[in-house]
């Protein structure tokens, strides 16, 4: 039933059809969105990656044989067609189709190949499901918003090449096989065949061979570098992804963030037209959490915290009282105008919600429009503490007002994402809107309660400010780092940081980081022993390209702005990986799976 091209050229892609071509005679090719037959007049929708145009099928003006063509199209086919252009109807105008005011009127037509009913619809606005949408893939990434979104990640990798070039940048790939890197993932593993009972690593980022390059004196680099971390998937996390990842040499953090904030403002003129003010707003670690309860806050809307410790220390309230004698804050938000809109039920919810992040309530008050106060902790205060800390809050008729007592850290991130709940609730996040901002000065380490040890907040590698050089002895918690994050409406973009080039700082670094010397030969000696050959201070960044395309398309989902994606569960659908291979293959690199039942 398939037909070949035989000597037939297409003259345009289907959308690429105007007004100003009316008369003329086109061949174009695509695949039939659907088809309606009128009786003795047959519309056809051709699509293509530019779009669809109409295709019209006139019993009165075509040969048997070609009508018969037209009758028999399904959705799906591939089909090749020869015709004029003319101008629709008024009446007859789709305002709704780039085309939509121009049709073609068929004088020939040939099947280039039949195609069975899709098991998914190929429309933006279908509503399948994902696992049978990813196992299809192929056809899914026919609908136009797909095919869109992977235009646009043409255009966006277009335009940050093109700036990281014109600005003296080299692009210089590095291995895919490699040793691990320090970005504190778990790794996919590749058995050697070569070395038996040996594996390499996929790398998590090109982290160590950009310091490598570096020294090696390629002084700015950049890759548009493909990463794999075997993390848990979800909706802003993939096994494999992208980043503009780079590294320079004799550099401060202004050198890097200037060069990081002209390719986001190239990317956002290019692809969106919009002039993205710089330089970008900064924001230190500890004022994000403080005000926002957050490293990456949403800046999209305000909502900011309030600490109130002082103010509740005497409320008459036991709770927070004794929160503020053991040295915990409460801290709180007022939600604007949301009183009379949240019932019980929905406190309730909003409690059990905060409960996820680990804090042991939540204590609310909705003065409502009626001037009735509706509150779960107002009768325990005494009425001036009442009065004060509506005051602090900002709080007025028609106000909810959230609190919670805990450990500073743990009360400023659940009321951080309580702050989002409520933003997402009230309609606060604009889709439309783009808030770029720098975070900056993140303490250098964590304290990992499950291993009782300290680990790098960003990677080992990380220089600590020098401001707090003196604190790495006696208050190593207290170090900040030269490190920042990109952070747009909530997601961080990227991260970066100043690096370590003094060897003796790396393993004072290190054995905080309780690693022996030895212990760090062996896992990172090879960039050790590189370090006593001259080393440049040097400092770089890299940002999600999978997570700019999430925000630029406004996306739920990594999965839309990824051609094959992986799904939750990290499996291939379509391909079905992982999967089992021939004994006979593991044989070769000397691996045997025992698996659990
Ligand atoms: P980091 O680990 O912070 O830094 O990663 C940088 C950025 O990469 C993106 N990203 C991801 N995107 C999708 N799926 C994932 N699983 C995933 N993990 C990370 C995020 C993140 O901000 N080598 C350092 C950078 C440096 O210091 O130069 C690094 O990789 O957008």
């Amino acid at each position: 039933m398939a037909e070949f091209l035989n000597g037939w050229q297409r003259s345009n892609m289907c959308a690429e059809v105007t007004k100003s071509d009316v008369g003329q005679q086109k061949t174009l090719m695509g695949w039939v969105q659907r088809s309606r037959n009128m009786g003795g007049i047959i519309f056809v929708w051709l699509r293509d990656r530019s779009g669809m145009i109409q295709l019209v099928f006139n019993a009165d003006q075509l040969d048997a044989e070609t009508y018969a063509i037209a009758e028999s199209l399904r959705a799906e086919y591939v089909l090749a067609v020869r015709g004029v252009v003319a101008l629709r109807d008024a009446s007859a105008i789709n305002e709704d189709m780039q085309t939509g005011s121009i049709e073609i009127i068929a004088t020939e037509a040939r099947i280039l190949n039949v195609a069975e009913t899709p098991p998914i619809y190929i429309e933006d606005s279908a509503k399948d499901n994902e696992a049978v949408r990813l196992k299809y893939r192929y056809l899914d990434l026919r609908k136009p918003r797909l095919q869109k979104a992977l235009l646009m990640r043409a255009q966006v990798v277009s335009a940050i090449r093109s700036y990281m070039d014109s600005n003296g940048f080299v692009e210089i790939e590095t291995p895919m096989l490699t040793k691990n890197t320090p970005e504190g993932a778990r790794e996919f593993l590749v058995p050697s065949r070569a070395h038996p009972g040996e594996c390499y690593v996929l790398p998590q980022s090109p982290q160590i061979y950009k310091q490598l390059l570096m020294l090696a004196g390629m002084d700015k680099y950049y890759q548009v570098a493909r990463c794999f971390r075997d993390e848990d998937s979800r909706a802003d996390r993939q096994p494999e992804f992208t980043q503009l990842d780079l590294e320079m040499s004799f550099v401060e953090p202004q050198n890097v963030q200037h060069v990081v904030e002209g390719v986001f403002a190239s990317v956002f003129k290019q692809v969106k037209n919009i002039d993205i003010p710089l330089p970008l707003p900064r924001m230190t670690w500890k004022d994000a959490m403080e005000t926002y309860g957050s490293d990456k806050p949403d800046t999209r809307f305000d909502m900011t915290i309030h600490t109130v410790t002082d103010i509740v220390a005497h409320s008459g309230f036991s709770l927070f009282e004794k929160a503020a004698a053991d040295g915990q804050i409460v801290c709180g938000i007022t939600a604007k105008g949301a009183a009379d809109s949240l019932s019980r039920k929905d406190m309730d919810a909003l409690s059990e919600f905060v409960k996820t992040y680990h804090v042991k309530g939540l204590a609310w008050a909705a003065h409502n429009t009626d001037d009735t106060v509706r509150s779960s902790f107002a009768k325990f205060f005494v009425p001036e503490a009442m009065s004060a800390l509506l005051k602090q809050m900002d709080a007025e008729k028609g106000d909810a007002i959230f609190l919670i007592a805990d450990k500073r850290l743990t009360a400023l991130t659940a009321m951080g994402q309580l702050r989002l709940k409520l933003g997402e609730q009230f309609g606060l996040r604009d889709r439309d809107k783009f808030n770029l901002l720098w975070i900056t000065e993140f303490p250098l380490l964590e304290w990992d309660e499950e291993d009782q040890r300290y680990m790098a907040a960003h990677h080992p590698f990380t220089m600590p400010m020098n401001e707090d050089f003196a604190l790495m002895d006696g208050h190593p918690e207290q170090v900040r780092a030269k490190s920042y994050d990109v952070v747009l409406n909530g997601i961080e973009m990227g991260s970066g940081s100043i690096r370590i080039h003094a060897s003796d700082l790396q393993e004072k670094m290190f054995s905080l980081l309780g690693f022996s010397h030895d212990e760090a030969w062996e896992r990172f000696g090879f960039l050790l022993e590189a370090f006593k050959y001259g080393t440049p201070p040097h400092g770089g960044f890299a940002f999600g390209i999978d997570r700019l395309m999430m925000m630029l398309t406004g996306s739920d989902s990594l999965r839309e702005v990824i051609a094959f994606p992986k799904a939750q569960n990290a499996s291939d659908l379509m391909m079905g990986t992982p999967s089992q291979v021939p004994q006979k293959q593991l044989d070769l690199v000397r691996v045997r799976f025992v698996l659990d039942d």
